[in-house]
């Protein structure tokens, strides 16, 4: 598989640090040496499909094909207004496109995982041309009275086209079950025959630390496993671009890593944390700017809620 081109798309309200202290008890300097973020791109009266539809179109764009060519659309999604149909539809007709699509959620690694379906459908030869996109508004789950988790968010949009070639040189996914450190339940109707009482709605609950170490963890686990397995070493990698969680926690792997901070891509401080949009954001950003060279090797690594995570090597 080959990625063919990249987009991305984020809200037009920018929410800095300084803002929130209008909201709750925090401050900047708090703010930013707990997690690097110093601003993030909050949802207003957007809509999430359109942020999507545009991180699309851009794909398609940079590419070079347009919507008619795409055969699937592959959608990495936690949180939407509608739960049915599903985000991945809504932007098939806003793109004009005619192909099927579906949705996944790995939560904060779902991009990775959907990189890894279009491989299949490619390998396999179900599709020819996959727009796997993500989007997603976390800042729509938290409790905005809770300082804790709702200064960590923004909201975005990252896609890519892709389709055959020998970029993508492996992938491998984990789940490990920890569902109480970062879950959010649902709310569902009731029914009279309820034998537990339904959920009501509720707000992302998240153990911060239990959080950290196991994202730091995994992640240096699946990296480690993915050098081993191609016989690299340090200097055979020239980009990571993991999930933009939070700056200590890639500060952490990078150290634990003995690798040169300078390959560690951030743009978190201008971002936060936008789950499994964050590396696709990241990827188009770096795209445009020319950052990524022909053969260069970049290890994507996304970890987040189940815990799942999901790591992968490409070749540029
Ligand atoms: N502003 C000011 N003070 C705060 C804030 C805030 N926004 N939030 C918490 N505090 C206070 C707490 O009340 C506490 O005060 P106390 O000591 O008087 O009780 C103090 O700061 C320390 O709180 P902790 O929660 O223990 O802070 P910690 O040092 O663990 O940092 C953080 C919290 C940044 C969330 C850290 O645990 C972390 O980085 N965890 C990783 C989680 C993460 O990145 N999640 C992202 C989403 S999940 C994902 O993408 C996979």
């Amino acid at each position: 598989m080959k990625i063919l081109g990249t987009g991305s798309a984020l809200p037009k309200m920018t929410l800095t640090n300084d803002m929130l202290t209008q909201y709750f008890d925090t401050s900047d300097a708090w703010i930013s040496s707990r997690t690097g973020i110093k601003q993030r791109q909050v949802m207003s009266d957007e809509h999430l499909e359109d942020l999507a539809a545009e991180a699309s179109r851009h794909a398609l764009e940079n590419a070079g094909l347009t919507a008619t060519d795409l055969d699937f659309i592959i959608c990495s999604n936690v949180l939407d207004e509608f739960i049915s149909p599903p985000l991945g539809c809504r932007v098939q007709s806003l793109i004009g496109a005619q192909c099927p699509s579906i949705n996944m959620n790995g939560a904060c690694a779902g991009f990775i995982f959907a990189l890894n379906t279009a491989e299949a459908y490619i390998k396999s030869g179900i599709a020819k041309h996959i727009l796997v996109l993500a989007a997603e508004m976390p800042t729509r789950m938290v409790d905005w009275t809770e300082r804790g988790t709702a200064v960590l968010f923004g909201d975005g949009a990252g896609a890519m086209v892709v389709g055959e070639g020998s970029q993508l040189k492996a992938v491998h996914l984990a789940t490990k079950s920890a569902i109480d450190c970062l879950y959010q339940k649902q709310f569902i109707n009731s029914t009279p025959f309820d034998i537990q009482e339904a959920n009501k709605k509720s707000a992302l609950q998240m153990e911060g630390r239990e959080v950290f170490k196991l994202a730091v963890s995994s992640a240096m686990k699946d990296i480690q496993a993915l050098m081993t397995e191609f016989k690299l070493e340090s200097k055979d990698i020239q980009h990571y671009i993991l999930h933009q969680a939070n700056t200590r926690i890639l500060d952490s792997i990078c150290l634990n890593l003995k690798e040169d901070k300078s390959k560690f891509h951030q743009n978190i401080q201008r971002t936060g944390n936008t789950s499994s949009a964050s590396i696709p954001i990241l990827m188009d950003e770096l795209n445009r700017e020319g950052k990524l060279k022909e053969g260069d090797r970049l290890i994507l690594s996304a970890f987040g809620a189940g815990f799942s995570t999901g790591t992968c090597l490409l070749q540029w």
